[in-house]
């Protein structure tokens, strides 16, 4: 059988994943190895190397087919090169392909993450059937993946999709250095900046949240801490997350105007604070966006839950095999 391996590159975790193409153009994961992201590029490679090396040593017999790679952006897809990503420090025109195919000898390609995951949320998830679709990443950074008349749309040179650069308003949450900014209002450092700005108006008052009590602990304020107290109903949390919400209603509308897409998924964050974040996002996109617009275009969670990163990865490989006409 004919194995695929993926390899995802996110700011926070690195994943290594196999899996075997069946019969209907689906694919089902065998194998898979995660470890946090090492501070250098270095590091990275020889870790995700050694990984995927360790996996196809448990399926002898199996011929590797090809290598797909996701990872944030900027990034050049045709020379293979992690350009600088926000949420990556440290890695600056890291050529990520080349040690792939010298180890394997099989054809080798990258994707930005959130154009991968818009490939496998359009295969096998949310985004399954349609033919005009936007995948948001909203995990530790905001991108999009385009898929547009069918196809992936990529730019010209990559870049198509990077909203999270996109200015939503004068100040505010940083994201992709830029305050005010859709990745600065909606990621998971975007919610912390943001819990840090309320919560410490709330110490100032005298009034604090139950999450978060003293000023030595606003430093260590995560989107974990305040996703967990939203949960449990609290409402200095909940309004974190409504002001959120609000500003990806907004970018939704401009989004919508744009492409007038039938369909938008969105991943991580979004899907664990639907039930706080939905009515607020669909409230504010029917004010702004164009009412024929807005009407058509659904708003979904991730339908690859968990388990998107991978599909994602190895969604690139597959993609890259047939563009290569390697496979129907
Ligand atoms: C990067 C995008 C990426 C997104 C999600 C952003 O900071 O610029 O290329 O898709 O994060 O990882
Ligand atoms: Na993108």
């Amino acid at each position: 059988m004919k194995l695929l391996a993926g390899i995802d590159i996110g700011g926070t975790k690195c994943a290594v994943s196999l899996g075997v193409l069946i019969g209907d153009g689906t694919i089902q994961i065998v194998s898979k190895t995660r470890f946090h992201t090492p501070s250098t590029p270095e590091e990275a490679i020889e870790q995700l190397l050694n990984a995927l090396d360790k996996e196809l040593e448990n399926r002898p017999g199996e011929e590797l087919a090809a290598i797909g790679i996701s990872c944030g952006g900027p990034l050049d897809s045709r020379r293979g090169l992690v350009l600088s990503p926000p949420n990556l420090k440290g890695w600056n025109a890291v050529d990520i392909v080349s040690p792939f195919t010298r180890r394997y000898g099989v054809p080798s390609a990258l994707q930005n993450d959130a154009n991968a995951c818009a490939l496998a949320e359009w295969k096998w998830g949310a985004g399954k059937g349609s033919s005009n679709m936007i995948f948001l990443t909203f995990g530790t950074g905001m991108g999009a993946g385009l898929i547009l008349n069918g196809a992936l749309y990529s730019g010209t040179n990559d870049m198509a999709g990077e909203v999270g650069h996109i200015r939503l308003e004068k100040d505010g949450p940083t994201g992709y250095g830029k305050a005010g900014s859709f990745e600065g209002f909606c990621s998971g450092g975007g919610i912390a900046q943001l819990g840090k700005r309320i919560v410490s108006k709330r110490l100032a008052d005298g009034h604090p949240p139950e999450f978060c009590t003293t000023a030595e602990e606003l430093p260590l304020l995560t989107a974990e801490i305040v996703g967990r107290a939203a949960e449990q109903g609290d409402p200095v949390a909940i309004e974190i997350y409504r002001v959120s919400a609000m500003q990806l209603g907004r970018a939704l509308a401009l989004l919508i105007d744009v492409l007038n897409p039938e369909r938008i998924v969105i991943g991580s964050i979004y899907g664990r604070q639907k039930a706080i974040m939905e009515p607020i996002v669909m409230e504010e996109l029917r004010r702004e966006a164009l009412p024929r617009s807005s009407a058509v275009c659904e708003i979904l969670q991730a339908g690859l839950g968990e388990q998107i990163g991978d599909y994602a990865s190895l969604s690139v490989a597959l993609n890259h095999l047939l563009e290569k006409g390697e496979i129907q």
